[in-house]
């Protein structure tokens, strides 16, 4: 129907601005520029040598018109400054995006662009039928299949990448140092319990996950120094009647938002199960707040599970918090705080 030009001329002039939906509408231009960059390693290169256009297109062998685009646009997006003519990285290129750093953060840009970014092009689709877009429920029988070599090839080194910063937010929000021994349950490349035990010298931990991906963990760990004190332990969450024994603290980091609301209560079951008296469950995710208006990155997080998981979304601390109490956990508590892969942790102790 539209609005006709009488009605149109009626209508009030606006007091806000649509610069906020530029913002929205070309999130993905700085997404490109980003992957783009990295999938180059031009902060890598630059870390040890700044450059200018001509010198960036001869090392790239393209022309000099891209090269300056793409340093101007890194520049403009706050990874690049300028001196004396020559781009270099600023702290924030420098510390996240400069491959072998302590906390990388460029696998998990990786993966978004050449596993996600395609998935989330079908984001209608997976609307429409409520079914993932980035692998075919009718094939496979879970997202995490070791036949599926995408999945191996980025998944996992993205995890780490998201993960080894995300526990550091983690460890300084919740006293682990009460606590002896860990059990990360789907503890994925083990980026929580090299993060944690190296904060924590009075901790250990053993990765808990699926044989293919214990292996992963089991590289990362030994390239930490942590072999002793980090150990694997294979096995399926689903499958395996009891979770390991003898530790005092479970963590269940980006888990819970893989899985249904049913599978999500399984899994907390056997963690109670696991526990002595005393012992203790950590949830940590992006959590939704309650009122289900945001925050954005846990509202789009959520999203993120309709196009890669077949039932999971991003919980509310009160969805988290009636299940471990139906599950028999008390004190239940909430920890906000601010990292990369969580906004805050639920946790409960078994009394
Ligand atoms: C989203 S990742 C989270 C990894 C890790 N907790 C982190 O935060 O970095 C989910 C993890 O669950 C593991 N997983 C999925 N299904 C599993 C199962 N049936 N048994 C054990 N681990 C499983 C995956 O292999 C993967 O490492």
């Amino acid at each position: 129907m539209g609005v006709t030009v009488a009605e149109f001329k009626h209508q009030p002039e606006p007091d806000i601005t649509p610069i906020p939906l530029m913002q929205l509408a070309t999130a993905f231009w700085a997404f490109k520029t980003l992957s783009t960059a990295i999938d180059m390693d031009l902060f890598t290169r630059l870390e040890t040598s700044p450059m200018n256009p001509p010198e960036l297109a001869r090392w790239l062998n393209i022309e000099e018109r891209p090269a300056e685009m793409i340093l101007t646009g890194c520049a403009g997006l706050g990874l690049l400054s300028k001196q004396n003519g020559r781009y270099r990285n600023t702290p924030l290129a420098e510390t996240f995006l400069v491959r072998g750093c302590r906390y990388y953060f460029g696998g998990f840009v990786t993966m978004l662009n050449h596993r996600l970014y395609a998935g989330w092009d079908k984001l209608p689709q997976a609307v429409r039928t409520n079914r993932p877009t980035t692998w075919d429920p009718d094939k496979q029988k879970s997202l995490f299949e070791a036949a599926d070599p995408e999945m191996m090839g980025t998944f996992w080194q993205a995890m780490h990448s998201l993960s080894i910063f995300t526990a550091r937010g983690l460890g300084e929000a919740v006293d682990f140092s009460r606590f002896r021994k860990l059990l990360d349950v789907g503890g994925g490349s083990g980026a929580f319990d090299i993060e944690l035990c190296t904060r924590y010298p009075n901790l250990s931990a053993t990765v808990y996950d699926l044989p293919f991906v214990t292996g992963i963990a089991a590289e990362k760990i030994a390239e930490s120094g942590l072999s002793g004190r980090v150990t694997t332990h294979p096995g399926d969450f689903f499958a395996d009647p009891k979770y390991p024994a003898g530790h005092d603290v479970i963590l269940l980091s980006m888990i819970m938002h893989d899985w249904n609301e049913q599978e999500d209560r399984g899994i907390l079951r056997k963690c109670y199960e696991a526990l002595a008296p005393g012992g203790a469950v950590v949830i940590s995710e992006l959590l939704v707040n309650d009122e289900k208006t945001g925050p954005p990155p846990a509202a789009l997080m959520s999203l993120n599970m309709l196009i890669e998981t077949l039932g999971g979304r991003n919980y509310t601390p009160s969805e988290y918090r009636a299940w471990l109490e139906d599950t028999g956990f008390r004190d239940v508590k909430v920890i906000w705080f601010e990292s990369a892969g969580a906004n805050g942790a639920v946790i409960g102790y078994k009394r």
